[in-house]
């Protein structure tokens, strides 16, 4: 454990991000590995006469965050932590950082089912780290959840990550191509959700150093169009769904008039685009029939 004052550190922090990168990343480094929250990091703005207590010395954490900026490997995968809705998720290169965007998809389902005590039955395509199913598991302890993933080193990530955040015991992992290792749950889901990779190959070719390096290829690129899982995902959702039941699928910026059409020839009703926080149209949600 090391002692430092308010002064001393408030120094130190300026002396790193002058160097380049920016304060969310900086606030993750020093709450995952340096060990002080981001709370005890605002307090000391307003109190100078506060100590830190560090949990690893000054010049580990600069050596963090140097490789950070040397190398634009994102902060979360080198302290293998990242923080999402109220969640503390690990991570590793085998999974996409899950983005603040997709938040909102937890957001949009509170909309629809309106009581915590709702019981009803979920399925979460390509769930990576788990961000998305556990908020929701968690959030309604009476329903159940299945999540699917190609990968089975994110599924093992996103069972630690469930593990970590829950005694509950309603979601359970399965591996395999999107719908398939669901196929006993044929006709019984009210709620499907997938944030599918989605970037056509052209964009995901320009994508930046700290994506394109360090992301899985497998959670980003969605084929020539970027379309291909979506469609996939689409075309067999009628067979999992019950009738009325929902699909919330997220997108890239430019697809939801795309994503939509596709939603109308097979079948689905009551489609509706919703934007996240920028006013983008980043999420396509309807009901089968
Ligand atoms: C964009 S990431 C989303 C991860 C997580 N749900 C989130 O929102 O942060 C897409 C996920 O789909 C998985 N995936 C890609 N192709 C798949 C397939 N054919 N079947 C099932 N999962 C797939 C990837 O491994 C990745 O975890």
């Amino acid at each position: 454990m090391l002692c430092i004052s308010a002064e001393e550190f408030l120094f130190w922090k300026k002396k790193q991000l002058s160097k380049g990168g920016d304060q969310q990343s900086f606030a993750v480094l020093l709450d995952c590995i340096g060990g002080i929250s981001t709370n005890d990091q605002n307090l000391v703005n307003i109190n100078p006469k506060k100590v830190l207590y560090f949990k690893k010395n000054l010049v580990f954490l600069e050596s963090v965050w140097d490789d950070h900026l040397l190398n634009s490997c994102p902060i979360q995968y080198l302290c293998g932590i990242t923080f999402w809705r109220d969640l503390k998720l690990k991570v590793t290169n085998k999974v996409l950082i899950p983005r603040s965007e997709t938040e909102l998809i937890v957001d949009i389902v509170f909309n629809i089912f309106r009581k915590k005590s709702e019981k009803f039955f979920f399925a979460e395509l390509g769930t990576g780290s788990g961000a998305i199913s556990i908020a929701l598991a968690l959030a309604y302890p009476l329903s159940e959840g299945v999540a699917t993933d190609i990968d089975q080193n994110a599924l093992e990530i996103a069972t630690k990550n469930y593990k970590n955040s829950s005694k509950q015991s309603n979601l359970k992992f399965f591996c395999g191509n999107w719908w398939s290792p669901l196929e006993s749950f044929k006709g019984k889901l009210d709620l499907a959700i997938s944030n599918p990779p989605y970037i056509p190959r052209c964009t995901y070719e320009k994508l930046p150093k700290e994506v394109k390096n360090f992301e899985p290829k497998v959670a980003l690129l969605g084929g020539e169009d970027g379309l291909k899982h979506i469609r996939e995902i689409i075309q067999k959702a009628p067979l999992f769904l019950k009738e009325k039941g929902w699909l919330i699928l997220e997108n890239h910026f430019d697809q939801s008039e795309k994503v939509k059409q596709i939603l109308i020839e097979n079948k689905f009703t009551a489609i509706e685009i919703l934007k996240d926080l920028s006013g983008i149209g980043r999420f396509t949600i309807g009901r089968y029939k």
